[in-house]
């Protein structure tokens, strides 16, 4: 079976869905400026900018986080990754993809001695309580992963857990239970790790945002603590690296996609459905939309004029969405792209038994002859692929622009190379929409808002301007 992923675009096109769609002269005519786009890109990968670009061939570094993990993963029973947005997303979609979809409730043999991984990525008070209730500390390892190594949630579930160690393992001890993943010089975490408490660490390269870091060290320790081939995974992005080298783009699917959503975009379609026909890829499509949502999402373009650009990513399921969302998406406003994740061959093949049909009069109208259910001897697999096909074709023929990436199977090389094209997509809409895709300052000033709120030294005026805002709110609020 051939190996790579594919990008299907037809029913994106005119000749297929209709008005909605765009023609094959529109992509001809963005051909120009994709070239240019695509030069930009490589040009910005020269200077040094774009380090998600140098991961793939990172393969040193991934052997030593390997090892790491092989030698030392019988001290440990459980793997908690402490982070939020680009330092938690890409954990959690390496293994919902990866990974049985109930791991964690495998015992440790069938694990074959890999831990168990949890990533709360949140500072609900539940969510973390409920966590530690249910680890051994004893038995636990914890990376704590921040880029910036100031960010209030990761820092504020780190003192929290480290706190519960202390008292559990001894302060001598504690170290053994902690990783930190944080850039090279700077940030809280960094300070503690130079402060001499000898903490296993990693580094975020400068150069590469949270959002693009999955298959850094950010995404990798995990993976690899979780016995995920880290070293195919890297290997299916450089397979996705070299497939993209192309300006061309009828050859790069990665410059296909983002001009698709590009033009569908300036069409009207500012919402982007990204719609994995398997549970697996879920967690795929909740990294994209972090990626896709913070990367593209701006109020001004490179001339700094105010465009307030950006589309608006979806994630859904099929086929549980297809009882859920899908009916708007096939009636509701024509401002949608609908991005299918395919999958040509699942880990697991289940056959539906054959039954009989019962004896009611609805079942006997369609053939009495026929005894048997017409469910019977067909698998989930075939049905979840027919409903997929249903989906796509209902979408087309209602003028619904659609376009499947398919994975021949889910695994380390197919993984590798959808991350590494999605990720290549985002940094070439950037391009298209004259926006920095690397920068997001609106959720600093979420950041800086909650370091004001919390009275961090250095936001005195921030926090008097928040004050000064509730006072005013709650004078005039109208609450029914
Ligand atoms: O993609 C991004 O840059 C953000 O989503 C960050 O990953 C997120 O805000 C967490 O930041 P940090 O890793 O600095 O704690």
């Amino acid at each position: 079976m051939d190996q790579q992923l594919k990008l299907d675009y037809s029913n994106c096109l005119k000749e297929f869905v209709g008005n909605e769609g765009i023609s094959t002269e529109e992509i001809e005519a963005l051909k120009s400026k994709l070239q240019t786009t695509h030069s930009e890109v490589l040009n910005k990968k020269s200077a040094g900018q774009l380090g998600f670009m140098e991961l793939p061939y990172k393969v040193d570094e991934a052997k030593k986080i390997r090892q790491f993990a092989v030698k030392n993963k019988n001290r440990y029973d459980d793997f908690i990754v402490i982070g939020i947005g680009g330092s938690a997303l890409g954990n959690t979609a390496l293994q919902q993809s990866l990974r049985h979809t109930y791991w964690n409730l495998l015992n440790r043999k069938s694990r074959k001695n890999w831990l168990r991984l949890f990533v709360p990525d949140n500072v609900d008070p539940t969510l973390l309580s409920d966590l530690l209730e249910s680890v051994n500390l004893k038995r636990t390892l914890i990376n704590i992963i921040s880029k910036s190594g100031t960010t209030a949630e990761c820092l504020a579930n780190f003192f929290v857990i480290k706190d519960k160690l202390i008292k559990k393992v001894g302060r001598k001890k504690y170290p053994d239970h902690v990783i930190i993943t944080t850039d090279k010089e700077k940030g809280y975490l960094r300070e503690l790790v130079k402060s001499g408490e000898s903490i296993a660490n990693f580094v975020v390269p400068p150069n590469v945002g949270g959002r693009f870091s999955v298959l850094s060290p950010v995404g990798l320790v995990s993976a690899a603590w979780t016995g995920i081939n880290i070293m195919k995974l890297l290997a299916g992005a450089q397979e996705m690296d070299k497939k993209c080298s192309s300006n061309d783009v009828q050859k790069n699917p990665a410059l296909m996609y983002s001009a698709l959503q590009y033009l569908l975009y300036w069409k009207g379609k500012k919402t982007s459905v990204m719609m994995p026909y398997s549970n697996s890829l879920y967690g795929i499509a909740d990294w994209f939309r972090q990626l896709w949502a913070e990367s593209l999402g701006k109020k001004t373009n490179r001339k700094n004029e105010t465009v307030n650009v950006g589309p608006t990513p979806i994630k859904s399921l099929g086929a549980t969405d297809q009882h859920s969302q899908v009916q708007l998406y096939i009636e509701g406003p024509y401002d949608k792209i609908i991005t299918f994740l395919s999958v040509e061959k699942f880990r697991n093949t289940v056959k539906i038994p054959k039954i009989d049909k019962l004896d009611n009069p609805a079942d006997k109208l369609d053939n009495p002859a026929d005894k048997s259910h017409y469910l019977g001897g067909h698998s989930l697999n075939e049905l979840l692929k027919s409903e997929e096909q249903a989906t796509r074709l209902a979408l087309t023929q209602q003028g619904r622009p659609n376009c499947s990436i398919i994975l021949p199977e889910i695994n380390e090389s197919s993984i590798g190379q959808l991350i590494y094209m999605l990720e290549l997509a985002t940094a070439y809409a950037g391009e298209l929409f004259d926006i920095n895709a690397f920068d997001q300052p609106g959720v600093e000033l979420g950041k800086q808002l909650t370091y004001a709120l919390l009275g961090r030294p250095g936001y005195e005026d921030k926090k008097k301007e928040l004050l000064d805002h509730f006072n005013s709110y709650d004078k005039n609020k109208k609450v029914i």
